[in-house]
């Protein structure tokens, strides 16, 4: 039994797409979130920015007192996870090894879509995790840069025609490829399931990495005993590097509850 907190950290909102996951497999954790809001987006920086900032994050959970380190984010996974896990002594849990595994369960016709930041789909990391699985897979990737403004901006609701013209734009060619299985190698990206799936069609099956990996923590922790046996429900803590005021109104909206006065501002740097 280990009753300290699950660290989770994202660049801003996505990761909170993982801890919706979390809460409704695991409701007696304590959870500590960090978006780094101050700092959206991460996909566009170079790989030494994208470590240092990640590098940070995780030291601000260890702080905290956190039993493991989620990294809810497919950029950070891309190019620091190993920077991480060399750098902090507890257990890190990265979003892409499972996502591929998933969609690689999941194709049938081998014909698999990649979607993620410029830094995610530059780093090649989910191509590498499907080719290690099985070097039969079509693979086809494209980095949708604009996703993630367009998600911290609230501006992701299924009529909304600047991010379905996006979407046109970015999902065109791996469409015309004749994929079955896109994965949503950004935890942003569920915010935009919505117009992302009627763009695809109903034969497209989408992966939401964030989601297919809060399975495995909930599975790993158990397996290590590490889960909080307390009955009641846990406390989450939400620490965000900009404004509350714009976080706490989405991510109430995103967890269909209302996270009021529980987010915090911090300072990084
Ligand atoms: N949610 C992050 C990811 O999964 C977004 C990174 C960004 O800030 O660009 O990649």
């Amino acid at each position: 039994m280990d009753n300290r907190p699950i660290g989770v950290f994202d660049s801003g909102l996505g990761g909170l797409t993982m801890v919706k996951k979390l809460i409704e497999l695991l409701p007696s954790e304590d959870i500590v979130y960090l978006g780094d809001t101050g700092r959206v987006p991460y996909g566009s920086r170079s790989v030494e920015t994208i470590t240092k900032y990640a590098k940070q994050d995780a030291a601000f959970l260890v702080e905290q007192d956190i039993k493991a380190i989620v990294v809810a984010c497919n950029t950070v996974c891309s190019v620091a996870v190993n920077e991480l896990t060399a750098a902090f002594d507890v257990p890190i849990y990265e979003v892409i090894k499972t996502p591929a595994k998933v969609a690689a369960q999941t194709t049938k016709n081998r014909k698999i879509g990649i979607i993620g930041t410029s830094a995610t789909i530059r780093s090649g990391a989910y191509k590498s995790a499907l080719a290690e699985i099985s070097t039969e897979f079509e693979v086809y990737m494209e980095a949708c840069p604009l996703f993630v403004p367009l998600v911290e901006e609230g501006w992701a609701d299924a009529e909304n025609e600047v991010a379905i013209k996006a979407t046109e734009r970015y999902l065109r060619n791996i469409k015309q490829e004749g994929i079955d299985t896109l994965i949503l190698g950004c935890t942003h990206y569920p915010l935009l399931i919505d117009i992302i799936s009627r763009f695809m069609g109903e034969n497209v099956k989408l992966i939401d990495s964030g989601a297919e990996t809060a399975s495995v923590v909930a599975r790993d922790l158990h397996q290590k005993k590490m889960l909080n046996e307390a009955k009641s429900n846990g406390k989450i803590k939400y620490f965000v590097t900009d404004s509350i005021t714009g976080f706490s109104e989405r991510a109430s909206l995103f967890l269909c509850s209302d996270i009021g006065e529980s987010a915090t501002q911090i300072s990084l740097e």
